[in-house]
């Protein structure tokens, strides 16, 4: 177990933080064609090695979080991207839930799919390709006082915890991410009910499934009004909800907590991430929390690069920049 302390350490080091580059093969392909990029496998693996391996990223990712098509997959300098990451010293990590489907008991809902045949998948990831952690996601719609349910709040929760004493078994740090999502017209105040329902579910399942809280990384978005609500939040506002629901509900044996962006604009993000790290240090917050977004990391470089090989430099530069901003916002 001291393994898994260790490595959930390494992810939440100071000023460092994951990259999430995990979406899958349907979602990364969409978010291509959003910059003009045609989604086919080589686009996708050129849009990769823009990311993991452009210089200089050690400085602030501890970690990243990979799709199973790119563990196989190798970069423009012909090694496997795991091998060129873990040799930087930044930990390779790999998605194992199978994406989601609707809750049976209330359709407008969605559940994680993957428990099915998940050892066999997880020892095949850890040994061939070294992988140091998972990520499983699940994701909470809220709709008024309608959504989410209790049973669809239990069941996700549930599965968070089989996949997290799976995964532990097998000598990798779960990262557990409960997604709260930012669409809707919720208020914050209904948002932050919502993660405190939702984290309460969380842990009570992590103790009956006997998970090692001390082995594992907590993913969660932020408490913010909803995206079409009409409502934008100060960054104070958003760290002293989200840090009052976080240590009200999270206990102070896990290791780390890291946040998700959840489709803010990459300066919301990073100015969301700099008001509730001063939070946490002003409230005695006692767990290091640090950054695991996709998007609000990817957007500036895919505009910049638009599937064009001459803008790699600009592209690279604009993730950098991006990476330094977010790196800054947790120590300012
Ligand atoms: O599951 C969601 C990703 O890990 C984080 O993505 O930062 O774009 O919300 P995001």
């Amino acid at each position: 177990m001291t393994d898994l302390l260790a490595i959930a350490k390494t992810l939440v080091a100071p000023g460092k933080g994951i990259l999430a580059a995990d979406e899958s093969t349907v979602t990364a392909n969409k978010r291509l064609a959003l910059y003009g990029v045609e989604g086919t496998e080589e686009n996708r693996r050129v849009g990769r090695d823009l990311f993991l391996n452009a210089p200089g990223i050690e400085e602030y990712l501890s970690g990243v979080i990979l799709y199973s098509e790119t563990l196989a997959q190798k970069g423009n300098d012909g090694v496997l991207f795991t091998k060129s990451l873990a040799a930087r010293g930044i930990i390779p990590g790999i998605k194992v839930d199978e994406g989601t489907e609707p809750f049976p008991e209330s359709p407008d809902e969605l559940i994680t799919r993957g428990v099915l045949g998940l050892c066999e998948r997880l020892s095949g990831f850890h040994e061939t390709y070294h992988t140091g952690f998972t990520k499983w996601r699940a994701v909470v719609r809220i709709e008024g006082d309608r959504l989410p349910t209790a049973q669809a709040l239990v069941e996700n929760a549930k599965r968070l915890a089989t996949y997290a004493r799976d995964v532990q078994e097998v000598a990798m740090v779960p990262i557990i991410e409960p997604e709260m999502l930012y669409e809707g017209n919720h208020s914050r105040v209904r948002a932050k009910q919502v993660l405190e329902a939702t984290l309460k579910s969380v842990f009570d399942a992590l103790a009956d499934h006997s998970v090692d809280l001390s082995g594992v990384i907590l993913k969660t978005a932020m408490v913010l009004s909803g995206h079409e609500s009409g409502r934008m939040d100060t960054p104070e506002e958003v760290a002293n909800d989200t840090i009052e629901v976080l240590m009200a509900n999270v206990p102070a044996s896990v290791p780390g907590i890291v946040f998700l962006s959840g489709g803010q604009s990459p300066d919301q993000a990073t100015e969301n991430l700099r008001a509730i790290a001063k939070a946490a240090k002003e409230k005695g917050a006692p767990w290091p929390l640090t950054f695991s977004y996709a998007r609000a990391l990817q957007e500036e470089a895919l505009e910049a690069w638009a599937g064009k090989e001459e803008n790699i430099p600009a592209a690279r530069a604009a993730f950098l920049a991006r990476l330094k901003k977010v790196s800054e916002a947790l120590t300012a």
